[in-house]
């Protein structure tokens, strides 16, 4: 349970709250890059609260800027992409990827307008398919963030976005709360005796070998945020053994989480404003490139196809609170748990589900929420040390190795403590 002075303080993220000051020290996902063609058009982007342009010019330099035209503020998502720049459409006005105004036609030439305006431009750097974008004061950039799956070539990696009509640690909590699989993923999730979980490539059900409804949850602080484990007991061999899976919480919004058959799973959760968020769901396979047939698949097994569940300019879902998430009550009568298609569709139900934000005054935490609530506490303690004393934001108070990040699930032998058996799989 939160007191709302510090449910508001967790989860709004406008310029001028606190945890919005502090999630603008943090590189942000803007944009994917591939929905940026060289000279091609420029996307808006729905970043803490406020709007931006992103383009890409002829060059392939890549611009973030505030999105309306720093003369009469008409939107340049609407501008010419020209000579990588973009020309708003309204007074002709032209603005180069690093805010520098360039041309401004309607004006003078003897008046030289254009040298005494720029426009707001942000530091942008591209990697693992995503453009990041940084939104604090200049020069206070952290180091990037550089996961071991970014150096994978980009036949290796699908990444999915879906707009949830909700607050972003919602989302954040759904992915750092291993208890709801058993039940909210019971469609798909099925115990089978065995040593790891299992996805088969027609992408039948995951096998996972426990059928432990009530894992004990255990959270290890780290430099980066947190790691958890989730401990079940393995069909095979409980007495002597544990079946582990450990997720890790990079803060302000990520988390690594165990994926079967040498894929990595990410979810990062970027906050559009205090009632949206954009949904990244990044999936890398290390072995081999992803071909056609298994990246259908998954993206349907997901409930997130573009032009099929999702807007695909917008990511905007066809199934949302109004439709009740197009529930199917008579298939829940049929087999189906809940009565929902698609994996992440299902927890984007119950997140939204809870309202654009919801009151944790409400709520009755358990054992089973240990992981969230030590993110809660993490989160508000770090934002307060951030605005009252200056402190560094949570996560980057000191070097972190991105690539060496991993989540592993694991059979750890009784007597063996999991932070010492981490070996990935
Ligand atoms: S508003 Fe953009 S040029 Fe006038
Ligand atoms: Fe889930």
């Amino acid at each position: 349970m939160l007191t709302r002075e510090e449910n508001e303080q967790l989860c709004r993220i406008g310029p001028d709250a606190p945890m919005g000051r502090m999630l603008r020290r943090y590189w942000i996902p803007a944009a994917l890059g591939h929905e940026l063609e060289a000279g091609g058009a420029p996307r808006r982007a729905r970043l803490l609260g406020e709007d931006f342009v992103v383009f890409r010019g002829n060059d392939g330099v890549i611009g973030v800027l505030d999105e309306l035209c720093p003369h009469r503020g008409a939107s340049l998502v609407l501008a010419r992409n020209e000579d990588c720049a973009l020309r708003c459409l309204y007074h002709g006005w032209k603005i180069d990827a690093s805010g520098r105004v360039i041309e401004t036609p309607a004006e003078p030439k003897e008046h030289h307008f254009a040298d005494r305006v720029r426009a707001n431009a942000y530091p942008v750097y591209e990697a693992g398919g995503i453009v990041w974008t940084y939104l604090g004061p200049p020069g206070t950039e952290p180091p990037k963030m550089e996961f071991h799956w970014m150096s994978l070539p980009a036949e290796h990696r699908m990444i999915q976005k879906a707009r949830e009509e909700c607050n972003w640690v919602q989302c954040l909590e759904g992915v750092i709360d291993s208890a709801h699989s058993g039940f909210l993923h019971s469609n798909v999730i099925k115990p089978v005796p065995g040593e790891k979980t299992i996805i088969p490539e027609d992408q039948g059900n995951t096998q996972r070998p426990s059928d432990d409804l009530a894992p004990r949850i255990e959270v290890e602080d780290t430099p980066f945020g947190f790691r958890y484990a989730a401990i079940r007991r393995p069909l095979i061999d409980p007495e002597v053994r544990d079946y582990v899976r450990v997720t890790l919480f990079i803060a302000p919004f990520i988390a690594l989480f165990p994926a079967a058959n040498g894929w990595t799973s990410m979810q990062i959760f970027v906050p559009m404003d205090d009632e949206h968020t954009m949904f990244h769901f990044v999936q890398t396979r290390h072995d081999k490139p992803i071909d056609d047939l298994t990246r259908t698949r998954r993206a349907k097994r997901s409930g997130m196809q573009l032009g099929i569940d999702l807007d695909p300019l917008t990511y905007r879902k066809i199934r949302h609170r109004e439709n009740n998430w197009l529930q199917d009550r008579a298939a829940m009568n049929t087999g189906s748990f809940t009565g929902m298609h698609g994996v992440n569709n299902e927890d984007i139900a119950m997140q939204e589900s809870m309202g654009p934000i919801y009151d944790r005054r409400k709520e009755h935490l358990g054992a089973s929420d240990i992981a969230v609530i030590r993110m809660r506490r993490i989160m508000l303690d770090g934002v307060r040390r951030f605005v009252e004393e200056g402190a560094p934001p949570v996560g980057l108070s000191e070097p972190v190795d991105y690539t060496a990040l991993r989540a592993v699930e694991r059979m750890v032998p009784r007597g063996v403590r999991w932070q010492d058996d981490l070996v990935a799989t």
